[in-house]
C-alpha cells in the first residue's frame, strides 16, 4: 500500500503535506471517498470532527484509522464501531505507542514471566503545568501552532489517559472494575478559553487478569510519564511512555539480610524485543505515529483485525470517559 494523497479544509496544509510526502491533493472529502485507489483513510482532524469524518468514510466503504479518541462521546463511538462491523470494515484508533520498542519489550517481558505474576501497576501521564508554559508559542516544524484551544477543553483524560490505558489493556485485558476522581485545579489560568475541562485525574483500575493499577493523568503536576509493573519476582519500568526507545528496566527481588527495607536489585536494561519503527515523528515526543496505520494496512492485506481493533479502541475510550467524568466505583467497565 502507498500514500494516495491528502485533503484538509485548510488547502495550504494539505498542499504542504503532499509537497513533502507525495500523493494527490484532493479538493474535498467526497473526492477522497470517491477514489477507488483509497483503501484506508487516516482521520487526523480535531476531535470535534472525528465522528462525522469517520462515519462518512465508513459509509463510503473504506477503512478508517482515527486519531484518538474514536469520537467525543460513547454513543457516537459505539455507532461507528457497529457500522464498521455491519459493513465488514476495519476501524482503529490512536494512540499507536503500543507499537513502540519500549511497549513491545515491556509486553514481552511481562508475557515471558520476567517478574512472575504481575500484580500492580503505577502509571503517570502528567505533562507538567501547561498553564504556566508558553503553549501559545509552540509550533510544529512546519510552523503550525499547537491547538491548545482544542486540547484544553477536551481535558487531560480524554487527551492523554489513552497513552497509558492502551498499554495496560494490551498487557492485562479489559478493565473490569474502576473508580476515578477528577479535578479542575487551574481553571482561572485560561482567560482566553470559554470552556475548560479536568486538568487532574486519578484512577484506580482492576483488570481482567486480576492486576490493579493506580493511574495519574494531568497537566498540573510536574512531568512524569512513567509506567511501573510490580510482580511477584520484581518490577519492570519505563521512564517515559512518550519516547518510543525509552529503556525498559527490570529490578529483581533479592533477599536482603539485616534491618533494611531494600529488596530490589539494581536496575538492568532488557534488550529491545523489536527494531525501531522505520518512520519517526520528528518532535519532542516520539509517539510511534504511523505505526497504527501500518498495522491496519497489514491487517487489511492479511485478513483479520489490527492490534488496535475497533473493540479495543472503544474499550479504551469507555474507560477514559468514565475517568474523565470522575465516576465513583463502577463495575464491568
Ligand atoms: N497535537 C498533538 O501533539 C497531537 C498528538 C497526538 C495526537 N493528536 C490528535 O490529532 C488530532 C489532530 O490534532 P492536531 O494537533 O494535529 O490538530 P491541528 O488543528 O493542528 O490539525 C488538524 C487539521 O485538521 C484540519 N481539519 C479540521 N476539520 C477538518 C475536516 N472536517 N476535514 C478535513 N480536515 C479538517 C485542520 O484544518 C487542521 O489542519 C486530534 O485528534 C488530536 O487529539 C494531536
Amino acid at each position: 500500500m502507498a500514500l494516495e494523497g491528502a485533503f484538509d479544509i485548510d488547502a495550504d496544509r494539505a498542499r504542504t503535506f503532499v509537497g513533502e510526502f507525495g500523493g494527490r491533493l484532493y479538493a474535498d472529502l467526497e473526492a477522497v471517498l470517491a477514489d477507488p485507489g483509497v483503501a484506508i483513510v487516516a482521520n487526523l482532524t480535531p476531535v470535534s470532527q472525528h465522528y462525522a469524518v469517520t462515519k462518512a468514510t465508513l459509509l463510503a466503504g473504506k477503512y478508517v484509522y482515527s486519531e484518538k479518541p474514536l469520537a467525543p462521546v460513547l454513543e457516537q463511538a459505539t455507532e461507528l464501531v457497529e457500522l464498521a462491523k455491519e459493513r465488514g470494515l476495519l476501524l482503529s484508533s490512536a494512540p499507536s505507542t503500543v507499537f513502540s520498542q519500549a511497549a513491545q519489550t515491556l509486553f514481552k517481558a511481562v508475557g515471558d514471566g520476567l517478574i512472575g505474576t504481575p500484580r500492580l501497576a503505577h502509571g503517570n501521564l502528567d505533562m507538567g503545568a501547561l498553564a504556566f508554559m508558553p503553549y501559545s508559542e509552540w509550533r510544529s516544524r512546519r510552523g503550525v501552532p499547537w491547538p491548545y484551544w482544542d486540547e484544553v477543553p477536551n481535558g487531560c483524560v480524554m487527551e492523554h489517559a489513552g497513552y497509558q490505558l492502551g498499554w495496560l489493556v494490551a498487557m492485562f485485558g479489559p478493565v473490569v472494575r474502576m473508580a476515578g476522581h477528577t479535578a479542575l485545579l487551574l481553571d482561572d489560568k485560561w482567560p482566553e478559553l470559554t470552556k475548560v475541562a479536568p486538568d487532574t485525574s486519578f484512577g484506580f483500575l482492576e483488570f481482567a487478569n486480576g492486576a490493579v493499577c493506580r493511574i495519574s493523568t494531568g497537566w498540573v503536576a510536574p512531568v512524569g510519564m512513567t509506567l511501573t509493573i510490580i510482580g511477584d519476582q520484581g518490577t519492570l519500568s519505563v521512564r517515559d511512555v512518550w519516547q518510543a526507545s525509552s529503556p525498559v528496566l527490570r529490578r529483581r527481588n533479592v533477599m536482603e539480610s539485616g534491618k533494611t527495607n531494600g529488596y530490589l536489585a539494581e536496575a538492568e536494561q532488557i534488550p529491545f524485543a523489536v527494531p525501531p519503527v522505520s518512520h519517526r515523528y520528528d518532535d519532542t515526543h516520539d509517539l510511534t505515529a504511523g505505526a497504527g496505520i501500518a498495522d491496519m494496512a497489514r491487517a487489511a492485506l492479511a485478513g483479520g483485525q489490527p492490534f488496535l481493533s475497533a473493540d479495543f479502541s472503544l474499550h479504551v475510550l469507555d474507560v477514559s470517559l468514565r475517568l474523565s467524568e470522575g465516576w465513583g466505583v463502577t463495575e464491568g467497565a
